[in-house]
């Protein structure tokens, strides 16, 4: 076969895919790992922000774990938190989830919050 012709059949093959693939709404890593957050429940305990820092559990945000440690403790917490196997949540889920905690901005300092600015301290 000439080769001009198959290396034209294969370009346009190449070509029309990307477009079909820019046609598909591809949602991007954070926002799936959004939905994964919310569809297994971490945000139950964390907070949908993952800044819940109180008795239900620790603030995953504003400073995220490095990615190992995060899916190392999903999948063996010796603690209150529930173990999440990989038939629940994959690893792709987990780097997902992770990709979502670091979009997360940091919350507002308590000093630029005016019913926070002149609070005794606890005692
Ligand atoms: C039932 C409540 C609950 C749910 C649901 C939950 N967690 Fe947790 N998580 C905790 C608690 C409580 C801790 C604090 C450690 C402990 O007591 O085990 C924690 C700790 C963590 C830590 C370690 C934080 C640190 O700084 O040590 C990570 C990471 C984490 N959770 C991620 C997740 C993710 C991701 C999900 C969803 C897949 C999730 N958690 C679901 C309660 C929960």
């Amino acid at each position: 076969m000439n080769t001009k012709i198959v290396s034209g059949v294969v370009l346009s093959l190449g070509f029309f895919g990307s477009l079909a693939a820019a046609g598909q709404a591809v949602a991007p890593l954070s926002e799936r790992g959004k939905q994964t957050f919310m569809r297994v429940g971490c945000y139950m305990c964390h907070g949908t922000t993952g800044q819940n820092n109180n008795d239900a559990a620790k603030a995953l945000t504003p400073n995220t774990l490095p990615p190992e440690a995060i899916a190392y403790f999903i999948r063996v917490t010796p603690g209150r938190m529930p173990v999440y196997p990989k038939e629940v949540l994959s690893d792709t889920e987990i780097a997902d989830i992770v990709e979502f905690l670091k979009t997360v901005p940091p919350p507002p300092s308590a000093d630029s919050i005016d019913i926070l600015k002149n609070l005794e301290p606890l005692k």
